[in-house]
């Protein structure tokens, strides 16, 4: 069963500026609008992801934590087994007792049969720099304005499964979520200009042509790549016209969901959630 940890953003907002796409002042400007979007707009993806099937699993929201609603960058959660997030910025450290709670409460539940910390002095921002290919049964790890290339060290260790790292080489793609997302099918939807070209080889190396979608500017803006994808379906925040034949050319359903309020804090879909029952056997064990 697709199981999805969320959170509520009951406490969401930009208060702070940790990417391009942050503005704190724009932000405030239109915040009692700002933050009733962000409601109608969450509860939509969860109205969407419950349409396609998936069973959602939510935390507690806490104040003081407005990027706690991105809830993929908690942990990195594979075969059962979760490695919880160090974060780069103080601003999103505050977070991690609370993921670490949620997520000891899922081992005391049985949920799930083991979690972990990092290393001292490693980040790792979870699932938004390390996400699974079930197609090719790796972790493409982004490392860079985030995560630390070391960590895929430890993934490898830990998750007992390969990783491929690639720098993230503009800051606008942050994390590898926001420039590359591998699909059901095995296609890799992926934005050339986040990547060097030793990088783009080494993509090349692990993708054959033939499943490779590479978008343009404006579709990486509109942050496209950073969908969901269970099975056939892609759930994105806003895919553009061209994007949208091509994957529809080889057999998946694009849904949009408007998401604009989270793309001013440089999220969308894939970073409002978690899969926890993401694995090598596609279910918890
Ligand atoms: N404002 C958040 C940050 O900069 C957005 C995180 C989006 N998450 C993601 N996985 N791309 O950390």
């Amino acid at each position: 069963m697709t199981t999805i940890a969320v959170c509520e953003p009951r406490y969401y907002e930009v208060s702070y500026r940790i990417n391009p796409w942050m503005d704190p002042t724009g932000w405030q400007a239109a915040r009692t609008e700002l933050a009733i979007q962000a409601q109608t707009q969450w509860h939509e993806l969860k109205r969407s992801l419950k349409r396609l099937g998936a069973n959602l699993c939510e935390i507690q929201p806490q104040k003081g934590v407005p990027d706690m609603v991105f809830m993929a960058n908690s942990a990195v959660v594979h075969n059962g087994k979760a490695l919880l997030s160090r974060f780069r910025y103080p601003e999103r450290r505050r977070e991690e007792p609370f993921f670490e709670s949620f997520f000891s409460k899922l081992v005391d539940a049985g949920s799930l049969k083991d979690m972990q910390k990092l290393s001292d002095g490693m980040v790792l921002e979870g699932a938004g720099d390390c996400i699974w290919d079930e197609a090719r049964e790796l972790f493409w790890c982004g490392f860079g304005p985030r995560s630390d290339r070391r960590s895929a060290t430890m993934i490898e260790d830990y998750f007992e499964r390969p990783t491929v790292s690639l720098e993230l080489i503009d800051e606008r793609y942050y994390h590898m979520d926001t420039c590359l997302m591998p699909l059901s099918g095995g296609d890799v939807i992926y934005f050339p200009g986040a990547f060097s070209p030793a990088d783009l080889e080494e993509i090349y190396v692990h993708v054959p042509e033939e499943k490779r979608i590479a978008v343009s500017e404006a579709d990486a803006q509109t942050l496209a790549v950073n969908g969901v994808n269970l099975g056939v379906h892609y759930l994105t925040g806003s895919c553009g016209g061209h994007l949208e034949a091509q994957l529809a050319e080889r057999g998946y359903q694009v849904h949009n969901v408007d998401l604009s309020a989270f793309k001013k804090s440089g999220g969308s879909a894939f970073c409002l959630t978690l899969r926890l029952d993401c694995g090598s056997a596609g279910r918890l064990e």
